[in-house]
């Protein structure tokens, strides 16, 4: 499957280094955006060093993962000619992970301002998947009215909320819970979290 993924930045940049990683090692293709706040936060969250140009930035992940360069590539903020800012060249799903309350406010009002914001809306008038993470607490009346306007327009609101019935030791089993249920809505097969009924009961 090819997935274009966007990190921004709200906190939990762990979520979204580890969606990565999972859809690589398991063959999938991603088209990968990460916003300047995203770099931010993951300098912040993270003990990773990462480039921000768009190549090096890619030739690093690729190095990391230890993946085959052909599984992902990196588009910058203004790469108009990009797949993924048109419906003829966009993947079928689109997941922003974690989702600032800022890029989906963007989202909601159609604004493209950057290629992140772009596909989203290319997703959207396309009818294609999008999955967005959004992290704040407590949400603004104006972040539930965007995510309720984004769900009337098909998208998915998926917040980095982990539960904890599958009894979390450590912090990366609560960054699976969720990682696992945006895999469960690309309708990728995954092995990090047992299906409810399965373990559970
Ligand atoms: C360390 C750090 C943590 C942040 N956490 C959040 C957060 O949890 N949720 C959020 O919506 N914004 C958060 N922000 C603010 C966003 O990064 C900021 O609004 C930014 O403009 C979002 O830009 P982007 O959507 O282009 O990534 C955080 C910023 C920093 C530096």
């Amino acid at each position: 499957m090819r997935v274009t993924l966007a990190i921004t930045g709200a906190s939990g940049a762990q979520y979204g280094l580890r969606l990565l990683e999972v859809l690589l090692n398991n063959g999938h293709q991603v088209y990968l955006m990460v916003s300047k706040a995203a770099h931010v936060v993951i300098a912040t969250e993270t003990t990773w060093q990462l480039p921000a140009r768009p190549a090096e930035l890619e030739a690093e992940l690729v190095k990391r993962f230890a993946v085959d360069h052909s599984l992902l590539r990196v588009f910058g903020r203004e790469q108009w000619m990009a797949p993924v800012a048109s419906g003829s060249g966009a993947p079928s799903a689109m997941v922003i992970c974690p989702c600032s309350t800022g890029t989906l406010s963007a989202i909601a009002t159609g604004a493209c301002n950057n290629l992140i914001e772009r596909a989203a809306d290319v997703a959207l008038k396309e009818r294609r998947r999008l999955i967005l993470v959004p992290r704040e607490s407590p949400y603004s009346a104006i972040h539930l009215e965007n995510m309720l306007k984004i769900t009337n327009m098909g998208g998915v609101i998926l917040p980095a909320s982990p539960g904890f019935y599958h009894q979390p030791e450590h912090i990366s089993d609560l960054i699976d819970f969720v990682v696992a249920r945006v895999l469960n809505q690309l309708g990728i097969e995954q092995q990090l979290l047992p299906r409810w009924g399965e373990q559970f009961s």
